[in-house]
């Protein structure tokens, strides 16, 4: 049954629910519906805390027969041999066109679940229950699917929008410090490109939301998925408006890449990027510096980066912004802030301009 403090946020076919029982809401779900089978695709380290008990409501609330397939924590999972494995189970299991998957994990997981349900038998229905603070306001909304390939990250993919995503936050009691602070960093990001009542709430309000306090965390989901629900509503296959969610990714991808992946968490990448981002609006007079400060000091307030390490020159980084999957025609896009809760798409930026950004923004 959906409580009466659940909140519920419409986004294309799904309904993202923030819930104080992602399990009681999602057999709630199952019950209305027909499925003939259900598969629940769940991150390892979610599984050794959470799994078993999920498993038993589930198996003993339903009507329908329920399996499972733990995965390994981590992104090197989320390959297409990953995606081979579930679909082999599921059909194993006898799953159907009628069959439901449900994805219970990170980012990485809500990914490779979203690319399986989407080809599996051509397309089946799909349920998030996402456990990481970047899964909750990020990868499980939106419909973007995918797996990585050995040359790159997210290259195969799909738009597969699930037809629900249950929010719990109790889940975010087990989270690392690290994981939750790169989960805030796509929070900041929608503060800045789309709200500043919730840019000025994560100022006034960080030390509850770092103490996870539940009011604190049910304002701040609540404010960043009606953000992303909003933009993906208007543009779901990214040809204009949700390249905005790309704040702080132009600068963050190279960084990631140029780092192999090990040095910085998604969300801690980003975070330097909006840095960057944020400075080169300064430095085009879209916003004073001011701003810049503002943005830095809640970054560093949610524990997360702001300054490029010195290991990575400027010119590795404007290489690989170059050939990022988003540059089309070797124009780089760039999204800049131009005030707080507003920014655009910006392509001709002088080369030279790009280079003395980074130089700025690079740690000692
Ligand atoms: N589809 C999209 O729109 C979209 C958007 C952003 C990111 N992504 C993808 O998301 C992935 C990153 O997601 P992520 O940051 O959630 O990483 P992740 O899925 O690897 O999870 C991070 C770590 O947290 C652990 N974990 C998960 N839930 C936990 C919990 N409740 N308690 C304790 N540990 C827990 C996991 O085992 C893992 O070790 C990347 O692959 C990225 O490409 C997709």
């Amino acid at each position: 049954m959906v409580k009466s403090n659940d909140i519920e946020i419409p986004c294309k076919e799904s309904l993202v629910v923030i819930t104080s029982s992602a399990i009681e809401a999602l057999i709630a779900f199952i019950k209305k519906g027909t499925y003939s089978r259900c598969f629940l695709i769940i991150d390892q380290n979610v599984y050794t805390r959470y799994g078993e008990a999920f498993l038993q409501q589930l198996q003993q609330k339903i009507n329908c027969l329920v399996s499972y397939f733990v995965v390994k924590s981590g992104e090197a999972v989320k390959n297409l041999e990953t995606a081979g494995e579930c679909w082999q189970k599921m059909h194993s299991f006898q799953m159907d066109r009628a069959g439901l998957l449900i994805s219970m994990g990170g980012g990485v997981v809500t990914d490779l679940s979203g690319f399986a349900a989407s080809c599996y038998m051509r397309g089946i229905e799909l349920v998030h229950v996402p456990t990481t603070l970047l899964a909750m306001v990020d990868a499980s909304i939106g419909g973007k699917t995918g797996v990585n390939l050995p040359s790159g990250k997210n290259l195969v993919g799909t738009f597969c929008q699930p037809r629900r995503v249950f929010i719990d936050p109790l889940y975010l009691n087990s989270l690392s410090r690290k994981e939750f602070s790169s989960g805030l960093a796509e929070i900041i990001k929608c503060g800045v490109i789309e709200d500043p009542s919730l840019f000025a709430y994560l100022e006034t309000q960080m030390d509850r939301i770092m103490a996870l306090d539940p009011k604190a965390l049910q304002h701040i989901l609540h404010a960043s998925c009606a953000i992303k629900a909003k933009i993906v509503a208007k543009d779901e296959k990214e040809n204009n408006l949700r390249a905005l969610l790309n704040y702080g990714h132009t600068f963050g991808h190279a960084l990631e890449t140029a780092t192999h992946y090990r040095q910085y968490l998604h969300g801690e990448a980003v975070s330097i990027g909006m840095c960057c981002a944020a400075e080169m609006s300064f430095r085009l007079g879209f916003v004073d510096a001011e701003f810049v400060k503002r943005q830095e000091s809640l970054c560093i307030q949610a524990g997360l980066p702001t300054e490029l390490p010195s290991s990575v020159t400027s010119n590795e980084l404007f290489k690989l912004m170059r050939f990022d999957k988003k540059t089309v025609s070797g124009k780089i896009h760039f999204i800049l802030p131009t005030g707080i809760g507003t920014a655009r798409v910006i392509s001709d930026i002088d080369e030279r301009l790009i280079e003395s950004v980074l130089d700025a923004r690079r740690g000692v």
